[in-house]
Order: structure tokens, then sequence, then C-alpha cells
């Protein structure tokens, strides 16, 4: 037993597998349940009482040896280090991954957000299949009046009796849930996505997205509005950017502006993108009417707000000069990854 212990034991030694087929059937010969360290202890069940102690240590030994032996060359093989010389070249450049940028939109959306919150503006949303109250009774849109045609709508569902089901054609609606669910001061920005039936061209979309905007509180007034707005521009377009106010219509607001920036490429020389006026529009505004204040059970003659509306879109093709709305839901990389480098 002795001998084959120290033949085994010379061949353990000088055993240096090359693959991990060759390891394993190392193990299978030593270690395996028929394997040859299984022979030895059988036999050693038969040798004589003096001679166990000796061989028993012995024997102890070389099991541990062959254990030993396999265990280290496992973990070689496992860490993908065989020792040996390999076809891996662990010299060659690493395979690269693009990484994902965030959508110009969001971009914007967060500069736009991050200008109103340090105005003390927090963050309102809403859903936006919404109810004909929220997106136009509450709003002082008359029934079958023109003014609900302005926003070409798509309808979920027509319910003469309990009102209509629409997808929200603005986030005014945000507004109105806010003002029915809480006290004033009001003082929030509403940003999200609406949607309108119109028929997709590089100048309308049949979804797009707004940030609007709401102040409600004892003695707000007119000025209170234009110098926000005028602060916001500032802040968005840069320092010396002229606003400009022209009397519009909403049904919601009274009085209702709408606000033109001097042009961002021409700065109000003219060219093609103002159509030579050196102004280009970016919202409505305007004094909630007391009849929305009323609608959403806040006292008109205590109170008095503003709000605004704009387009993402708008502002973003304003300050990256993109000429076709539906680059931004083609989600094609070449046109994404030009903004990867902007905030996060
Ligand atoms: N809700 C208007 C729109 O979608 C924008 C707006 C909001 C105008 C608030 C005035 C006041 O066009």
């Amino acid at each position: 037993m002795q001998t084959k212990i120290n033949q085994y034991t010379e061949e353990i030694n000088a055993f240096e597998p090359k693959s991990a087929e060759e390891l394993e059937s190392f193990r299978i010969r030593f270690l395996g349940t028929k394997g040859l360290l299984k022979d030895l202890f059988d036999e050693f069940k038969t040798v004589s009482p003096e001679e166990k102690r000796g061989l028993g240590k012995v024997l102890n030994e070389f099991k541990k040896l062959a254990e030993e032996k396999h265990q280290s060359f496992k973990e070689q093989f496992e860490s993908g280090n065989s020792g040996q010389a390999s076809d891996l070249d662990l010299s060659l450049p690493g395979e690269g991954f693009t990484i994902g940028g965030r959508h110009p939109l969001s971009l914007v959306r967060k500069e736009i957000v991050e200008i109103f919150k340090k105005l003390g503006f927090t963050v309102a949303e809403g859903p936006e299949i919404e109810d004909d109250w929220h997106n136009f009774s509450a709003l002082n849109f008359p029934e079958e009046h023109p003014a609900r045609d302005m926003q070409d709508t798509f309808f979920v569902k027509k319910d003469a009796e309990n009102g209509d089901i629409a997808l929200r054609t603005h986030t005014s609606s945000v507004q109105v849930r806010m003002m029915e669910n809480g006290k004033p001061p009001f003082r929030a920005i509403m940003p999200g996505r609406v949607y309108r039936n119109e028929a997709i061209s590089a100048r309308a979309h049949c979804f797009f997205h707004q940030v609007e905007g709401l102040y409600v509180d004892e003695n707000v007034s007119f000025a209170d509005l234009k110098q926000t707005l005028f602060y916001f521009v500032q802040e968005m377009f840069g320092e010396g950017t002229k606003v400009r106010f022209r009397p519009s219509y909403f049904p919601f607001t009274e009085p209702s502006a709408e606000m033109d920036i001097s042009c961002t490429i021409c700065k109000g020389d003219g060219c093609p993108l103002c159509k030579y006026s050196g102004w280009v529009e970016i919202l409505g505004c305007g004094m909630v009417d007391p009849n929305v204040l009323e609608n959403c059970g806040i006292d008109s003659k205590k109170y008095t707000g503003y709000a605004f509306g704009m387009g993402i879109e708008r502002i973003t093709n304003l300050k990256y000069q993109i000429k076709d709305l539906r680059l931004f839901s083609e989600n094609d990389v070449r046109f994404l990854k030009q903004f990867q480098s902007e905030i996060i």
C-alpha cells in the first residue's frame, strides 16, 4: 500500500492539466466515488492494527495532496487563467458600449422646471385621460362654443349625459384639479404630455408636451405675471432677450395675452425663423377668469391669479433650432445623441 501511495504521489506532483477536461479526468481517477482514494481507504480497513497508525497518517496526507491539487487548478480554470499560453489576448482593447442620453425634451423640461422652482413653484401632475369637466367645462369653455374646436380633441368616450372622456388637450386640467382639492395660495407648474387631433407634419403633431403654470393668492396682478415670465425668459434664453405681450383670447383667462420673445437667431434683426418680424411667439397667458376660480370653489372676490402655458417642443426648437417636430418622436440616435452633454 505504501508503494502505491508513493507512486501516486509522484504522479500527482507531476500533474499539470492543460484543460478543464484533463482536470476532470484527474478528479474521477483519484477523487471520484469509484476512484483510487476510495480503493486505498477500502484497503486500509484490512491492514493490521500495528500498521494502521503510521499508514493512516500517510493516507490522510495523500488525500489532502490530491484534493488540494484539484482545487487549485479548478480555481485557475474558473478564473479563466490556465497559467498556460492560450489564444486569450489580454492586451486587446475592451468592447465599447454606447450609453444612452436624455431626450432633448426631457432636458428642456427639466431646465424649465428648475427655473420656476427657484421662484417657489412646485410641480403638479394629473391624468392624461380626462373628463369634460376638468379639460373644458371648469375652464369656462361654454358648451358648443367654437373655443372647443381650437383644440381638436381625441375622444375616448362620447357621453352626452355624464360628460365626454378625452385625452387632455392641455395641462390646464391639472390646474383645475389642484384648485378643487386645495386652498389658496397655489403656486405650481404642470408639465406633461397633451394630445390634439392634428395631421402630423414638420410643424404639428398629434401629441406634444406642455408646461403650464398657475399662481393664485390675494392681490396677484398682471404685473406679477409679466415679471415672472420676464425672469423665465432671461434664464432660459439669456440676458437681454426682449419680451412683448399681445392681446389674445382664452376662455379661462381674462385678460389674455400671447407672449413673444426677440428672435433667438437674429436677435430682432429679421430672419426666416421669425419671418423677418424679429419676434417669435412662445406662450399663452392671462389672469385666471373669475368663473374658473368659482368653478373650483375659490372666492374670486378675495383671490386673483395668473396662468400661463407653453409647449416644450416650441421652446426646444427655438433653443436648438430644430425645424421638424417629427424628430422628437422618431428615436433616431443620431439626432438624440447630440444632446447628451447637456445637463443630466
Ligand atoms: N392652455 C392653453 C393652451 O393649451 C395655454 C394657456 C394656459 C393659456 C394658461 C393661457 C393661460 O393653449
